[in-house]
């Protein structure tokens, strides 16, 4: 997988400081020589368990288990392929990479192309849009929409003309690969193999991702084609489930305010940045995924879900809340009156009556309480929105907001505090319903053994326990268990810093890193530690090798090889001497 010699990687991670690098993600405090210490940004908690190794680089999660060097870091955080991780870090770091081999080239080439593909159609639809003549229908129709011109540009709005080939007689006129136009999911074939435009007749909206790069398109018709939207399919540079529109434009406004609006269309969040509003992303037309709540809990907190205040609309913004919550976000709720969506609203209201809305959209609780008031006149309707809201409620790890949330759902529906509290209970232990997938961390912290990584931390940090334990386990290594054996051969071979790339193995990674995290400092007594282990280590490897030349002694017996017998049970003499040095242990 690896393009990149081991050197170019080693020298690239040594031209940046991890901690600049996390530093500019998670706020990390001093933790003890050497660490620095926050919330990791990959799973929820409340109390740091995130752990950056200045000494070694490196960063890791006693909570989730996620370790690793800055490479991974973008990896994880950024969604980034390596290649491309390592471009940003040589990049940052000055460091010029080699050419790589044809076959990464290619890969890595594709996304490239595809991406600057996707910028020059974005700025052929926006001159479409300018034409003095060819733009007409399309400018008739965004005048209609009144949108400042500061938005549509800022937004790069652009027009595909009702026209089957104009985007792709542009592309291949200016030699565009047929790989790319292929690739790029802006064209399609028909049975006979003729290519043609995707979109046409349609008012264009460049999809971005969170950098900014134009990676699809949406369109809306602007005749009343049966499809009023239609998007890119997905592509080498465009995952639906990773992406967020406007998010791009969003990220600033949010962090500053601390929470985001999410609505689900373009031109509501369109409307809402032309109305001074900014910090809004929408969904376009997908259900929420987990992923894209990942994407917005590295900004903020919390999330406002406007939606239609009709059935339908109160529904999707309680399947919208099932996954905000198990992301770790807190979500209130608002519905607009009269089946507006934002658009139609600041249209007719302005921005002001939205902020008034907003400041006042409610806890999720009480939103879906009070959308379901008629159910909640029969007992069997209470029993339903009861088991709906514990259905998100169980995605809740914070105990002191369940709590609130669950003395909410009492007051609202009618229960008392105690009776709702015990129904929640019952609920989650029968494990009545599935609920909102929770996010699990991908494999649990215990996954790594303490006693692994207190021996392994001692090694890395002292010189001298690290060539002892290679005397001691050098060519024995296949006997000692678990991921521990791949980490004590990078090691002995590179000494205490390794590159992720080194690894084959996750387990083996994660104790690495989780090694490498521990402080040395909070160790007592590292030689003792050290020799114990070491002393276990050898015990085993010999025991093992004892049993093996246990076997290998029956069978000299049984083929009557005196000569080979003779020897075996010389080395297993040595074998008993060895095994009484170290001790039974
Ligand atoms: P709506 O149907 O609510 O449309 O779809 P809208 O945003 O109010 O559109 P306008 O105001 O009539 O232009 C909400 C979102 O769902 C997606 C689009 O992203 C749209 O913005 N959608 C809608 C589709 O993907 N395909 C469709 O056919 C319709
Ligand atoms: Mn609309």
């Amino acid at each position: 997988m690896v393009a990149y010699s081991r050197e170019v990687v080693s020298e690239v991670l040594a031209a940046n400081d991890i901690v600049q690098i996390i530093g500019a993600h998670v706020e990390l405090k001093g933790a003890g020589p050497g660490r620095k210490k926050g919330l990791c940004p990959f799973h929820r908690e409340k109390t740091p368990s995130f752990v950056v190794s200045i000494d070694r680089q490196t960063f890791h999660c006693f909570g989730c288990g996620k370790g690793g060097d800055a490479l991974r870091f973008l990896m994880d955080y950024d969604g980034l392929h390596f290649v491309d991780a390592l471009k940003l870090l040589a990049d940052r770091g000055n460091v010029r990479l080699p050419a790589q081999s044809a076959a990464a080239e290619s890969q890595d080439g594709i996304r490239k192309q595809l991406l600057e593909f996707n910028e020059s159609a974005n700025r052929f639809y926006q001159k479409l849009l300018a034409h003095p003549e060819r733009g007409t229908g399309g400018r008739a129709y965004l005048d209609g929409r009144r949108l400042r011109a500061e938005t549509v540009s800022r937004f790069g709005l652009g027009l595909a003309p009702d026209d089957w080939r104009v985007l792709l007689d542009g592309a291949r006129k200016k030699g565009t690969p047929e790989a790319v136009i292929q690739a790029s999911g802006l064209f399609k074939q028909s049975e006979g193999g003729n290519v043609y435009d995707a979109f046409r007749n349609r008012l264009m909206f460049p999809i971005r991702d969170v950098a900014g790069n134009v990676v699809a398109f949406g369109g809306r018709a602007l005749d009343d084609s049966p499809a009023k939207y239609i998007n890119s399919p997905e592509t080498a540079v465009y995952r639906k489930s990773r992406v967020l529109y406007a998010l791009h434009e969003a990220r600033d406004a949010m962090k500053r305010e601390k929470y985001a609006i999410l609505v689900e269309g373009y031109f509501d969040a369109l409307r809402c940045f032309d109305a001074g509003i900014e910090n809004v992303v929408a969904t376009c037309g997908t259900a929420l995924t987990p992923e894209q709540a990942s994407l917005m809990k590295r900004y903020v907190p919390e999330v406002v879900l406007v939606y239609d205040g009709d059935a339908a609309g109160v529904q999707a913004a309680m399947k919208g809340t099932g996954v905000l919550t198990a992301a770790g976000l807190r979500v209130r709720a608002m519905a607009l009156p009269d089946n507006q969506d934002p658009d139609d609203f600041i249209r007719d209201a302005g921005a002001e009556a939205f902020r008034a809305l907003l400041a006042d959209a409610s806890d999720f609780v009480t939103f879906y309480a009070r959308h379901s008031a008629e159910r909640l006149e029969t007992i069997e309707g209470r029993t339903e929105v009861a088991h709906e809201l514990f259905d998100i409620l169980r995605g809740i790890e914070d105990a002191v907001r369940l709590d609130e949330y669950l003395k909410l759902a009492a007051r609202e529906i009618g229960l008392n505090e105690w009776a709702c509290r015990r129904e929640f209970e019952t609920y989650v232990t029968s494990g009545a319903r599935r609920g909102p997938a929770r996010e699990e961390p991908e494999t649990p912290a215990a996954a790594v053994s303490k006693d692994d990584r207190d021996f392994l931390s001692a090694l890395l940090c002292d010189a001298s326990l690290l060539a002892k334990a290679q005397r001691v386990l050098e060519g024995r290594l296949d006997t000692v268990r678990g991921p521990l054996a791949e980490v004590l051969a990078l090691v002995f071979a590179h000494g205490a810093r390794n590159l992720d790339s080194d690894f084959e193995s996750e387990a083996a990674r994660r104790l690495y890193s989780a090694a490498a995290a521990s402080g040395a400092d909070e160790m007592k007594e590292p030689e003792t530690l050290v020799t114990k282990r070491l002393n276990r280590l050898e015990n085993e490897a010999l025991r093992a090798e004892n049993a093996t030349v246990m076997n290998q002694i029956q069978e000299a017996e049984r083929a009557g090889d005196a000569g080979r017998l003779a020897e075996l049970l010389q080395r297993k003499l040595q074998l008993g001497k060895q095994l009484e040095r170290v001790g039974a242990f």
